[in-house]
């Protein structure tokens, strides 16, 4: 297929824009590189000189959007571009919605524009487990047909997309061209790519997985819990640790099987919740380091528990975590960052 992968110069945008171009398929990433690395998409065009192009634009810029579709000839697209730091939204919210929403909207209109006017065939849409707030204890592990209510802005953004979008689709059903539409909710996503070649390069850096690795590699003094009386078994917040490649197995087989007509919304995270203080015993493990952990109070906007029911992934995509040992998703991701301590300026 053809594909457009906005945000395809940030961490898991560039692991979906290797792995499609491993599969056969042309890409043209899309990203204003606010977040996102020139150095993955230089490597990518290295190495799929004839299949790949990296267009530095706004996903907003419904011209250069509508110019990128047109002139590469993409049907399908893949939204990974956004602001995505829970804490960033609740500190500066208006941002948030602007880059996700109204810079989303701005995409849209370049895909329902593109083609003369036919637009583009596919969309899937990086959502969010965020998107279900704190479930119902009776909720958790959490199914697709969960109640979603956000606790921050980040999670809001990612939900209100998701309704304009479904509106969006019942549109094109409406005008008799159909689209197919698949958004798909992470959990949390860490490690990095079999290879070597792509990592997790974020500034600022607040994801606990590389934050407590950066502990481990003394590149900061030491790392803060927020929140540790928190209503779990040893008083710190759960999520579900999905592996970057297995994520992105997820949209190859949600492109091949979502049809056109079909909106689906599929999670995407292993099924098993590990608590803070467990990851940061399973980056001790790896790193052999036990770096300084201090007690913080909560973190404004963190939801307490969130682990998946992979269920419906499994029985309609097939899909299945191929990672879920924590140790070897830490090992992926720890890496990386040792082999590059200065990220992707090495
Ligand atoms: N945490 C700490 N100390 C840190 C960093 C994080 O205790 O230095 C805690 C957080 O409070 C939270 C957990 O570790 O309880 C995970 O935090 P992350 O920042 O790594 O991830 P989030 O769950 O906040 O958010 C991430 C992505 C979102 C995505 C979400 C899904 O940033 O885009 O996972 O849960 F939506």
């Amino acid at each position: 297929m053809r594909i457009l992968v906005t945000g395809g110069a940030g961490y898991i945008g560039s692991h979906a824009c290797q792995r499609l171009l491993k599969d056969g398929h042309t890409v043209v990433a899309l990203d204003n590189l606010l977040r996102g690395h020139q150095k993955p998409m230089d490597m990518l065009k290295a190495a799929h000189a004839k299949s790949f192009n990296f267009v530095h634009a706004d996903l907003g810029d419904s011209k250069a959007v509508l110019e990128t579709l047109d002139t590469n000839e993409l049907d399908t697209v893949m939204h990974f571009g956004a602001l995505a730091y829970v804490g960033e939204s609740v500190e500066d919210p208006l941002w948030y919605y602007r880059n996700n929403i109204s810079s989303g909207i701005g995409l849209l209109d370049a895909c329902d524009a593109a083609h003369g006017g036919k637009g583009i065939k596919r969309f899937i849409f990086s959502s969010s487990c965020a998107t279900y707030g704190n479930p119902p204890t009776n909720m958790i592990p959490v199914p697709e047909h969960c109640p979603q209510s956000p606790t921050s802005p980040y999670g809001y953004t990612k939900l209100h997309f998701e309704h304009i979008l479904k509106d969006y689709a019942n549109k094109r059903t409406i005008d008799n061209n159909p689209i197919a539409l698949t958004m798909l909710r992470y959990f949390n996503v860490a490690g990095s790519d079999r290879t070597g070649m792509l990592g997790e390069d974020h500034t600022p850096e607040t994801h606990l997985i590389p934050v407590a690795i950066d502990a481990a590699l003394g590149k900061r003094e030491s790392m803060s819990i927020f929140g540790t009386d928190y209503p779990t078994p040893d008083g710190t917040n759960i999520r579900d640790y999905v592996h970057v490649e297995d994520l992105i197995s997820a949209h190859a087989l949600a492109m091949d099987s979502t049809q056109i007509g079909q909106i689906e919304a599929f999670n995407v995270g292993i099924g098993k919740g590990y608590s803070v203080r467990e990851i940061l015993d399973s980056v001790k493990r790896v790193s052999g380091v036990d770096f300084t952990v201090h007690d913080a109070p909560k973190r404004a906007g963190d939801a307490i528990a969130l682990y998946n029911n992979p269920a419906k992934i499994k029985s309609t995509l097939g899909w299945d975590a191929q990672i879920t040992d924590i140790d070897e998703v830490v090992a992926s991701a720890f890496n990386w960052l040792k082999d590059h301590p200065n990220g992707y300026r090495d």
